[in-house]
Parts: C-alpha cells; structure tokens; sequence
C-alpha cells in the first residue's frame, strides 16, 4: 500500500527523553513524550526504509514494522545509535539529557535528619547527534531537531553547522505552545540553503511531510 521510494534505505531514528540516574530509585529527566520521534519512524518505515528506532523511556507503544530498541541513558542511546550503523538516513529527535549526574549513587541516597540536602554535581553527555554528524560511517542524510524556548531560528541555524546535520527542525517549546508532549507542532526546517516555515500540524503530519522530504534526497 503506497509508493516505497525508500525501499532497500537504513535508518536510525531516536525518540523520547533520557532518563539520567541519581541512584538507583532517582532520576533526571524531561517532558519529552517521544510522539514526534515514533511518528517520523513509523513515517519512514511506511515509505518503505529499514527503520530501527532508539527510544528513551516512553509511555506510547511501538510502532509496528521497524525495530525498537529501549533504553534509559544518553549513553546507552549512544551505544545503540553507533551498533546501528551503517545507515543511509538518521534522524535524532530524542530529547537527550544534556547532562547525568557525575557519580550516580550506587544506594539509594537517605535523607539524614539534620543533615544538607545531598548536592548533584552534573557533568556533560555524549551528543549522539554531533557525533553522527561527524562519523567517518556518517549517514548521506542526518536530521536534528532544535527544541528551543528562545531565538529557535538562530540556534537552529548554528546548531546545522555545529552538529553537521543536513537539516535541523526547529521548534518553539516554550510551555504555552503545548507541543512539548502534545500531539500537534509547528516547525521550521532549516536546511543549508534556507528555512522552510511549515504550518502547525499534527505530529503525524509533521512526520509525514519529513519522511517525503527525506524520500526526496534518494529520488
Ligand atoms: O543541542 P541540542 O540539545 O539543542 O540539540 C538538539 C538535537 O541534538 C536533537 O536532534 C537531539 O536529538 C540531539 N542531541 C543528541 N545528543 C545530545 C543532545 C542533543 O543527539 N546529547
């Protein structure tokens, strides 16, 4: 059913947030739902692609017709990203944690009476993204997104040349707009040689017309 432009294409799609352990009943994490994430992996797969999707700690099923792998960590994502490849397109939509707590507790941390709150010292996560972008097996095409609350077009802009994406799809996340764990989202792609405003639409809709895009560098 339907045209499959990219039958015989790998590619590599990371969902969700990453959840970063404190110890080992605590975590950090974020309010990614991984909607956007499955959708588009679903949207690339039903084009015909060999998807296997990466996805953080979610709430919403599996797509069917591609493999998931699950994960929790940033750099378990890492792990799975780079024991995928080689692929001919990655997309990485996870929302991954920018930092993990330095030395996770191997116990759970107890709150002592009289004592200071325990202090977190973070440190920096492997960007999965950055380094995909820059891998000697880089895919042809490599997508970022940009959840952003302020100046989404400029941070996407440098983000493109920083990360070594081919497009980066910008959008605003800032708590009004409802996109982050909703099911609808306005994006702006941002490709070398321009941007593309693309009218708010559903997460579906949104992974559809990104997939077409995508189909279309292989035509
Ligand atoms: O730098 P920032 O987190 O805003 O970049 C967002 C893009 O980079 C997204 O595509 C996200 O999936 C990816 N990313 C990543 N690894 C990180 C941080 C972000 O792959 N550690």
């Amino acid at each position: 059913d339907g045209p499959k432009p990219l039958s015989g294409r790998r590619a590599i799609v990371t969902s969700g947030p990453t959840h970063e352990p404190i110890d080992p009943v605590r975590f950090i994490a974020n309010r990614s739902s991984g909607k956007q994430g499955h959708a588009i992996a679903a949207a690339l797969a039903k084009l015909g692609a060999d998807v296997t999707l990466v996805s953080g700690p979610v709430t919403i099923p599996d797509p069917s017709g591609l493999q998931v792998i699950h994960v929790e960590r940033a750099q378990e994502m890492l792990d799975a990203v780079l024991a995928a490849l080689p692929a001919d397109i990655a997309v990485m939509v996870a929302a991954v944690a920018d930092w993990r707590v330095a030395d996770a507790a191997g116990n759970k941390i107890k709150k002592q009476p009289g004592e200071a709150p325990p202090l977190l010292l973070l440190t920096e996560n492997p960007d999965i993204l950055k380094t995909i972008g820059h891998h000697p097996q880089r895919p042809a095409l490599v997508v970022g997104f940009a959840a952003e609350t302020q100046n989404v077009l400029e941070n996407g802009r440098a983000k493109l040349e920083r990360k070594g994406a081919d497009y980066i799809v910008a959008n605003d996340v800032s708590p009004e707009t409802g996109i982050m764990g909703g099911d609808r989202n306005a994006v702006k792609v941002i490709g070398k040689s321009g941007v593309a405003e693309w009218p708010e639409a559903s997460k579906q809709d949104v992974a559809t017309q990104l997939a077409a895009l995508i189909a279309s560098h292989f035509a």
